[in-house]
């Protein structure tokens, strides 16, 4: 069985691609490196002792996606490929439209041409906007903040779409939630270019010592101690959850979204101090201005994975720090 997976050399990509080559699938990777670099693959392969196949290509370039779909009988999809920065998309939303709506769109039609219509989509939980919490699945979608909220929306639609016109389509929707954390042998990790934007990279790099200080982001929310609270989940219980997706949409047909996420809230100072506590290290930080576009609080009801996934978060917020850090530790630079 042969799975494709577009954007695997990414964060959440390669742990994925760690936990199909040891679930025993076979693998071939579609990335263009924009927000990653090769030896990432290297990792995945020393990780499992498996080899997968790379393509250094484009979802943008329809005739390398032929050639992977031509050279590879591809039974499933997922697709991580994207851009993800939300800040960055309010002031390149021409870009961020172009590669991630444009870029699904030429991957759905190839995959229709060499009828391969089983999918897995990266989606967000920035999708629900301002609903109640916790998510669920049912809610309405599309009040979205940023241009980067309103790609996973429309793409979320166009499958829809798709499934309509013809039912012979197996799609699942995962809205991830905050993904941090790292594989325990610190060989892969989140490393991201230049400075960081989410708040877990940005903590390992001050706690490094090569970024001064962490700003909070506002300390005057209505929450429990001030901070915004979020839904964070272990990337390795995350990479699984695409495991439990691939498993029955390859028995099944039909559109469904799942949420993806712990379904507990920490705020942002919870997170500080069980990374204090997991590294050893003081954090140095202040508390700044709220961030234009954040919402105060939200988490996921994940009762519909538990159910119909089987998929089951594992990893607590120690852990997800540790691993953090391990990997932080591990690759003071990044990976080169
Ligand atoms: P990432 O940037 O680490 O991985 C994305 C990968 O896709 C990178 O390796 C990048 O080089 C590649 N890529 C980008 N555009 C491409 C293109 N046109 N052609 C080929 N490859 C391309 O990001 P991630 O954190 O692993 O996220 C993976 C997916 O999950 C993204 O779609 C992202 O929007 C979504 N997501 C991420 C989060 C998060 O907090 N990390 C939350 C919700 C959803
Ligand atoms: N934060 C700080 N300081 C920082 C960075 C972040 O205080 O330097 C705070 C933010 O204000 C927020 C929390 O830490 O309260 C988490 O912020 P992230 O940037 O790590 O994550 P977001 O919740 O803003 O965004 C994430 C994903 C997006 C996705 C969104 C909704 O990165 O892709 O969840 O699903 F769209």
């Amino acid at each position: 069985m042969t799975i494709l997976v577009t954007g695997g050399a990414g964060y959440i990509g390669s742990h994925t691609c760690v936990e199909l080559l040891s679930g025993g699938y076979d693998v071939a990777v579609v990335d263009n490196y924009y927000n990653s670099v090769p030896a990432v693959l290297d990792r995945v392969e020393k990780i499992t002792g498996k080899t997968l196949k790379r393509y250094d290509c484009d979802i943008r370039d329809r005739g390398g996606l032929e050639r992977v779909f031509s050279e590879n009988k591809i039974d499933a999809v997922i697709h991580f490929a994207g851009l993800k920065a939300v800040g960055e998309s309010t002031k390149l939303p021409l870009l961020y439209y172009e590669n991630n709506i444009s870029g699904s769109v030429v991957l759905f039609e190839v995959m229709e041409k060499y009828d391969c219509k089983k999918i897995v989509f990266s989606s967000s939980a920035t999708v629900y906007g301002n609903n109640p919490i916790p998510y669920k699945e049912d809610m309405v979608t599309g009040d979205v903040s940023s241009p980067y909220g309103r790609t996973k929306h429309f793409i979320e639609q166009i499958l829809g779409d798709i499934y309509k016109s013809d039912n012979g389509w197996s799609i699942s929707l995962l809205r991830y939630f905050n993904p941090i954390g790292a594989h325990e042998s610190g060989l892969i990790g989140e490393d991201p270019n230049g400075i960081p934007n989410n708040l877990m990279p940005y903590i390992s790099r001050v706690a490094i010592g090569k970024l001064p200080q962490l700003t909070v982001f506002g300390g005057d929310y209505d929450t429990k101690d001030g901070t915004c609270i979020r839904d964070y989940i272990h990337v390795v219980d995350l990479a699984k959850a695409h495991l439990c997706a691939v498993a029955k949409i390859l028995d099944t047909t039909g559109i469904e979204a799942y949420n993806i996420g712990n379904g507990v809230g920490y705020s942002v100072l919870d997170i500080i101090r069980a990374f204090e506590k997991a590294s050893g290290k003081k954090l140095n930080y202040v508390i700044g201005d709220r961030r234009e576009g954040d919402l105060p609080a939200f988490y996921a009801d994940a009762t519909k994975a538990n159910k119909e996934l089987n998929w089951h978060a594992e990893y607590d917020i120690e852990k997800m720090c540790a691993d953090s850090w391990n990997f932080q530790k591990n690759n003071p630079d990044g990976i080169k």
